[in-house]
């Protein structure tokens, strides 16, 4: 039986277990949540959808009760405050730090062999505290941002094309933020490289309002996305769970992979039944290059905040 448990049943974590749920991504799912009974609701909630939608998933809730995890193959952490506008996602450092470790071993404890993904922000950052707290190897310890900014940008992309957002076919890398490093030269529309179907200043747009999507949701809605977020992690546990071996740019600790050490960074990896199965090395050109320097940079940064606070 495949279990899957979603930390935090929040935006984000509620969404996730969803789609786990009606896409049958995993046989039960384990929604858990520090605030009584707010899992357990929205658990029961997405049990009595099953009827309507036609599925046979099972979601259990638990109130900070780990023991109803034990023997998870992936967990999702989503616990952790999300940003209100003018936050950026560093400001959360501090708070989420200490919920990410707490929760993470709580997670190892009751599910020693688990696959960890983390989406709770500072990414990059949150995804070192897990893994150092953790103790896993480096490929069972990742982080989910790199679906969700390629699927921004597909998006975009879809829209001032006019085409069909499936036919997009992209990837971004380095950490989740403004620093994300986009790589037009591997961008198609259907195998058609996307330079010649539309003009540089509109892709270049596209590209800045990819940095900032998550900003645009935040100043809309007053609080992170969730949509898109939970069903971007929903992809990664099923390509875990199914061995799908899929394609997706993930946040690891990179140890000498594109020339960088002991950095946390989203690459494009093989994602299967043993977590990250293989980091694929793109040959970067000169520009290209020193943008992801520019993102290393940036996160190192946020991992020296971390490493001076005391949670660690
Ligand atoms: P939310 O506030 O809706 O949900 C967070 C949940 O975590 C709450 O229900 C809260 O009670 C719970 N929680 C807090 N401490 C906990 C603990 N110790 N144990 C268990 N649960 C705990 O927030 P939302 O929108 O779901 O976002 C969650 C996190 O995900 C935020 O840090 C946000 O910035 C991040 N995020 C990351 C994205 C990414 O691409 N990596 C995308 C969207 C959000
Ligand atoms: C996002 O990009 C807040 O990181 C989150 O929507």
């Amino acid at each position: 039986m495949t279990k899957v448990t979603v930390v935090g049943a929040g935006n984000v974590g509620a969404t996730c277990a969803d789609v786990l749920a009606y896409r049958e991504i995993a046989e039960e799912i384990v929604l858990v949540d520090i605030k009584e009974g707010v899992a357990e609701g929205k658990a029961l909630d997405i049990w009595q959808k099953a009827p309507i939608n036609a599925y046979d998933s099972r979601t259990i809730g638990s109130t900070n009760d780990y023991s109803k995890t034990a023997g998870s193959d992936v967990v999702v952490i989503t616990s952790g405050l999300p940003r209100k506008p003018g936050m950026t996602r560093d400001d959360l450092i501090e708070t989420n730090a200490g919920i990410v470790k707490m929760v993470t071993e709580n997670v190892v404890k009751h599910s020693p062999e688990a696959i960890i993904i983390i989406v709770s922000n500072p990414l990059d950052v949150m995804t070192y505290q897990a893994h150092i707290t953790s103790k896993k190897p480096k490929t069972k310890v990742i982080g989910m941002a790199g679906i969700l900014d390629t699927a921004r940008y597909r998006a975009f992309l879809a829209e001032e094309l006019d085409i069909s957002p499936k036919e997009i076919q992209a990837i971004l890398m380095g950490g989740h933020g403004d620093t994300m490093v986009p790589l037009p030269r591997y961008t198609t529309v259907a195998g058609i490289p996307v330079t010649e179907l539309i003009a540089k200043d509109k892709l270049d747009a596209i590209i800045e309002r990819t940095k900032f999507g998550g900003g645009e949701l935040v100043k809309l809605m007053g609080t992170s996305a969730w949509y898109a977020p939970g069903a971007a992690a929903a992809q990664m546990v099923e390509s875990i769970v199914k061995n799908q071996k899929r394609v997706f740019p993930v946040c690891i600790k990179l140890d000498g992979e594109y020339g960088i050490d002991d950095c946390y960074l989203g690459v494009p990896v093989i994602l299967g039944k043993n977590g990250i199965e293989k980091v694929i090395e793109l040959d970067l050109n000169n520009e290209e290059k020193a943008l992801l320097e520019v993102s290393r940079t940036h996160v190192k940064e946020v991992m020296a905040v971390l490493d001076k606070l005391a949670v660690k």
